[in-house]
């Protein structure tokens, strides 16, 4: 018999308490038309119940500068002060607008990994992503065509490119890749927003998408980058300044714009946790659903190096839970 080794703990399965009462907090404010009031309330539900996370946590991609953000602002340091040391990122919720509208696959989202392995966007709002799951991990390369990349992603599946769906972000930005991925012959799933819970759609046989291409959020990046380094999946980003303006200031910070980020790159750790819970209903998860005296949450939980996926359902006391 091979010898046992001792079982780690596994972090996610704390955090994951911590994107429970965050969707459960923005999902009262659904189809509410009030963006900042969700946000708002996810934020401080999130930030109450890491104060009793045992690590001693440092907020890498948070809610932004600390002059814009009271909470969970870049970093900050969260959890109980106890070790592990860690990074932290935080979406309280990638979909706003979804949220504010009432439409699907808005989530909550928090990664956590070994302090000092998370990449820093700085100044670097957006990037450009290709994202796939683990069945055409090695197929991908950002700096080839959508063309390309869809012919080897199709032959890393076996699969002819007119079974592929690739997911992409519906922006004026993407015409020329929208119009590029139909003239290969791939179909399409245009999102209005979340890109995180896009691109582990392409990791998540059930979701069905096989490729998300284009430019969004590069602390978006990350948190994927986390995600589908649990999950066996491959992302790869070159980060994306809009203007003159923002070039400079990447390039001025040190940013090289030419390098590939890799997975390795946006989170060096192998030691990385994961977890998401759905605030509307989604390809991934399912949004919150309230009963008369309870709310059931539906929540993704990884930890990369046993590359463990859970799929957790709760059901949680409203009359308790509203009041974290
Ligand atoms: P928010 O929840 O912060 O609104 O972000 C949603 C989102 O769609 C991200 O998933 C995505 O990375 C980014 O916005 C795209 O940015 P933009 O809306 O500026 O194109």
């Amino acid at each position: 018999m091979s010898e046992r080794t001792n079982p780690e703990r596994n972090l996610a399965l704390e955090l994951v308490r911590v994107t429970e009462v965050a969707a459960i907090a923005a999902s009262r404010f659904m189809g509410r038309g009030a963006k900042e009031a969700a946000d708002g309330a996810a934020v401080d539900a999130m930030r109450h119940q890491l104060s009793v996370v045992a690590m001693d946590g440092t907020v890498i991609i948070g809610e932004g500068e600390k002059d814009e953000a009271p909470m969970l602002y870049n970093g900050e340091r969260i959890g109980n002060g106890e070790p592990p040391h860690v990074d932290i990122a935080v979406d309280p919720i990638d979909g706003t607008t979804l949220t504010a509208l009432g439409r699907g696959n808005a989530i909550a989202v928090i990664a956590a990994a070994e302090s000092g392995s998370m990449f820093d966007p700085g100044p670097c709002v957006y990037m450009e992503k290709i994202a796939v799951g683990p069945d055409a991990a090695g197929a991908i390369d950002v700096r080839k065509s959508p063309t390309e990349n869809l012919h080897s992603i199709a032959e890393a599946k076996n699969q002819p490119i007119e079974n592929l769906t690739a997911v992409i972000l519906d922006r004026d930005r993407h015409a020329e890749l929208i119009k590029e991925v139909r003239t290969a012959g791939a179909r399409i799933r245009l999102i209005p927003d979340g890109d995180v819970a896009g691109a582990i759609s392409t990791a998540w046989p059930e979701a069905g998408a096989d490729v998300l291409f284009g430019i969004g959020g590069t602390p978006e990046g990350v948190i994927t980058a986390a995600a589908l380094r649990c999950m066996g999946g491959e992302f790869q980003g070159l980060l994306w300044p809009r203007n003159e303006s923002e070039r400079n200031a990447a390039i001025d910070a040190g940013y090289d714009l030419k390098r590939v980020l890799h997975i390795a790159d946006l989170v060096s750790s192998d030691n990385c946790f994961f977890a998401a819970t759905g605030i509307t209903d989604g390809d991934l998860l399912q949004g919150v659903r309230y009963e008369r005296d309870t709310a059931r949450t539906q929540s993704l939980v990884m930890r990369s190096r046993s590359g463990t996926v859970r799929l957790v359902d709760a059901v949680h006391q409203t009359e308790k839970v509203d009041k974290i």
